[in-house]
C-alpha cells in the first residue's frame, strides 16, 4: 500500500549491490511513494551488481561513487541536482565492508591497513558524504539523511569484528553532523541500528546463520526485514518525522531492550 509520503521529494540512495541490499528494498517503497533519487554505488560493485535493472524499474539514473573519494562524491551531489532538477529532499547511506571479517582475521589480530580501510568506507564515508552535501548546499530545508547501522555499536558481538568500532563512529558522526545540519540547514540526521539481514553484507559475518536466528527468538516481534527497514526509512524521508534529529533508533523487533525471551530459555532447560 502506498501513500504518496515522499510525492515531489529528490534524493540520492547509496549502496543497492542486489536484490536482497536494504538500500535495494528501500528504492523500490521510495519509488512507490513518489519519490524520485538517483542510485550510486562504488564502480567494482556496479559491475559485479545488477543495478542497471533496479534504475530501469524505478526510472532513476545511476552515478558511480566512490564513497571514500571526495571528488566522487562532490560530482555525485552536483549531478544528482543536475539530474533531478533541485536540491535534495533525502539522502540514503547503506555502506558498509570490513576487510578484517573478509579475510577471517579476529578482533585480536587485525591487520590495521584492512583495519584502517574499513573505517574509511563503512564510518568516514558518512561524513564525507555528508560534507559534501554541506558545503554544497544541496539539501532542502527539512531534508533528512539517514545511516544504518546495527546494535554491535553498544554491546559485544565478537565475530562482528572491527565494525563494531565503525558502527559506533558512524553513529557519532550522525550526532555531531545533525546538530551542524539541524541549526544551519533545518535538516535532520539519524542512523536506523536494523536487525541481522541476509544481504552479502550481512552474510559475510561468521556465524551469521546461528546469529540471525538468536535475534529471531530474542525479538518479540520478530527480526525487522529489509522491507521492513524500507518502510520505517521512508517515514524518516518523509514530513511526518521532522523533528527527528541526532538519533540512533533501533528497528529490531524488540531485540535491543529483550534480556532473555521464553523461547531461549526453553532451549536451555530441556
Ligand atoms: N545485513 C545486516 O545484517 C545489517 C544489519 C544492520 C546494519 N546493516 C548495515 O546496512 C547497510 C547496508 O548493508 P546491506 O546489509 O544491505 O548489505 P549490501 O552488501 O547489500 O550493501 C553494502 C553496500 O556497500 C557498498 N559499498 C562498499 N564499499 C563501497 C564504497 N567504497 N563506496 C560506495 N559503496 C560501497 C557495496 O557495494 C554494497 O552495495 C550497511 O551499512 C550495513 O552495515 C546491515
Amino acid at each position: 500500500m502506498a501513500y504518496n509520503l515522499l510525492k515531489g521529494k529528490r534524493g540520492i540512495i547509496f549502496g543497492a549491490l542486489d536484490k536482497n541490499s536494504i538500500a535495494w528494498k528501500t528504492a523500490e517503497k521510495v519509488h512507490e511513494e513518489g519519490g524520485t533519487f538517483v542510485l550510486t554505488n562504488a564502480p567494482i560493485a556496479m559491475r559485479m551488481g545488477q543495478i542497471d535493472e533496479l534504475a530501469k524499474q524505478t526510472g532513476s539514473q545511476v552515478v558511480p561513487a566512490d564513497a571514500t573519494l571526495e571528488e566522487d562524491i562532490d560530482n555525485l551531489v552536483a549531478k544528482s541536482m543536475e539530474i533531478l532538477g533541485g536540491k535534495l529532499d533525502f539522502v540514503l547511506h547503506s555502506i558498509g565492508m570490513s576487510i578484517n571479517v573478509r579475510k577471517g582475521r579476529s578482533y585480536t589480530d587485525e591487520k590495521y591497513d584492512f583495519t584502517t580501510k574499513g573505517w574509511d568506507v563503512s564510518a568516514l564515508s558518512f561524513h564525507k558524504v555528508m560534507q559534501s552535501l554541506y558545503k554544497a548546499n544541496a539539501m532542502n530545508e527539512w531534508g533528512s539523511i539517514v545511516g544504518l547501522t546495527y546494535m554491535a555499536a553498544q554491546r559485544v558481538f565478537p565475530d562482528y569484528n572491527d565494525m563494531a568500532d565503525n558502527k559506533a563512529y558512524l553513529e557519532s558522526v550522525a550526532r555531531s553532523f545533525g546538530y551542524f545540519f539541524g541549526k544551519e540547514k533545518k535538516v535532520r540526521v539519524n542512523t536506523i541500528s536494523q536487525s541481522p539481514t541476509p544481504t552479502t553484507a550481512g552474510q559475510g559475518v561468521k556465524g551469521f546463520d546461528g546469529f540471525i536466528s538468536f535475534a529471531e527468538k530474542m525479538s518479540p516481534l520478530g527480526n525487522a526485514t529489509a522491507t521492513d527497514c524500507a518502510n520505517y526509512t521512508v517515514t524518516l524521508f518523509s514530513d511526518l518525522t521532522r523533528k527527528v534529529t541526532m538519533q540512533n533508533l533501533f528497528h529490531d523487533g524488540g531485540f535491543s531492550n529483550t534480556g532473555v525471551s521464553q523461547e531461549v530459555i526453553d532451549q536451555f532447560s530441556k
